[in-house]
């Protein structure tokens, strides 16, 4: 079997499968929400667990050096950041860091800053600890390009206004945010006292024509002003390990941070995710690099379709391997528009108003499944169309 071909999950009790009914109200839907792929692991995650289990103890462990080392080093290799094991926490999930930050670096009803559309945990973790959301919607240029939008920032900003959550690389948009992008950005938020918490989980699955850049790498001043959060789950498909990184470089700020965290005890985490972690950033390279290529082909061939049906408006995202289709040209309520998807077309995607209002009119696919699957979801789409009178 190939890497990359077809592998069936509906047996192994995978969310996108088991949510079906009740997201979709059927199971007659190709589920391509939930951003995890359907691509095997890598081997040499999976055979350096298999490995472990070879030993019959699997008791208390700590992140061995070894595996932060590895990391460190992927990071410097792939993003030409330098960064240090002792800057590096354990988190068992991107979000679950975003909560421990906001506690860390804010208090009850200060305001923190969330660029929508967005990966909607963004909203429930400012919401679900008390703090006020200040949302600064992106905005699009002449180009449809979406861009940040620094003079809504500006007008907004009051000294209750803490911390800015970040996507970079953008979920659902796809944005790869460029140099530029970045220190206005950033420098905006260093001369309000505004603690920038960057999720850069999307960093490695960016396309040649773009770079990942780490924010706190552009500069000491921002370095000292940004916790970031990255970890293998998106790049080597392995959520499941419930593991992930929290890189804060300003001995004060990972005071504050660590102080929170010890409040809830989640210590270091399980030892096969230490195992799975540190496989996947020490022998994953070649994996990762057929991976993108992989994915590249499927965002060509997603790119192809929509120019053959200009009725669905497609940006080639620049990271992530998710696509934000634009359906506002076939007029539907957002309801509508996912009756259609779901009915009409049997594709479970995510609704673009779940990203915040700005997402109307949009469906995001997840285009990290087998190339025959995506063909298939992409002929039940053109059916839909032909049928419903928009071929
Ligand atoms: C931007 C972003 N952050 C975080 C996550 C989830 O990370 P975790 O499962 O580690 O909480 C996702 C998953 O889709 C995501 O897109």
């Amino acid at each position: 079997m190939g890497d990359f071909d077809f592998i069936d999950r509906s047996v192994s009790n995978a969310e996108k499968h088991t949510l079906k009914e009740k997201l979709f109200g059927t199971q007659e839907v190709l589920p391509m929400w939930v951003a995890d792929m359907d691509i095997a692991t890598p081997s040499c995650v999976l055979e350096a667990v298999r490995h472990r289990l070879e030993h019959p103890i699997i008791g208390y462990e700590i992140m061995s050096k070894t595996a932060y080392e590895a990391q460190c080093d992927w990071v410097e290799r792939h993003h030409g950041w330098k960064i240090s094991t002792e800057w590096l926490s354990y988190s068992p999930s991107v979000v679950a860091s975003i909560g421990c930050a906001i506690r860390a670096f804010s208090d009850e009803g200060d305001e923190i800053i969330v660029q929508s559309p967005v990966y909607p945990p963004f909203y429930d973790m400012v919401r679900s600890n008390n703090r006020k959301l200040l949302l600064n919607a992106l905005m699009q240029d002449a180009q449809g390009e979406y861009r940040f939008d620094l003079e809504d920032l500006k007008a907004k900003i009051t000294p209750k206004t803490k911390l800015l959550l970040l996507c970079s690389p953008h979920n659902p948009v796809g944005r790869v945010w460029r140099r530029e992008e970045l220190i206005a950005l950033g420098e905006l938020c260093v001369q309000n006292g505004i603690v920038i918490i960057s999720d850069e989980v999307h960093c490695d699955i960016v396309f040649s024509e773009s770079t990942h850049i780490p924010l706190a790498s552009l500069s000491p001043i921002l370095s000292e002003n940004t916790v970031t959060l990255m970890g293998p789950g998106k790049t080597f498909n392995m959520a499941g390990f419930s593991i992930s990184t929290v890189v804060i470089a300003s001995s004060q700020l990972r005071e504050r941070y660590r102080k929170e965290q010890h409040k809830v005890h989640y210590g270091d985490g399980a030892v096969l995710s230490h195992v799975a972690f540190e496989a996947a950033y020490s022998q994953g390279d070649v994996w990762y690099q057929n991976l993108m290529n992989h994915l590249s082909t499927n965002r060509a061939m997603i790119e192809q379709w929509c120019i053959a049906h200009p009725v669905i408006g497609f940006r080639k995202p620049q990271g992530t391997y998710l696509a934000w289709l634009d359906c506002r040209a076939l007029k539907m309520g957002d309801r509508e528009l996912r009756d259609f998807f779901v009915k009409e077309a049997g594709l479970g995607l995510s609704a673009g108003l779940s990203f915040g209002k700005e997402g109307s009119g949009y469906m995001r696919l997840n285009f990290a499944v087998a190339r025959e699957v995506l063909q298939q979801a992409l002929r039940q789409l053109s059916e839909a169309l032909v049928r419903n009178g928009y071929g």
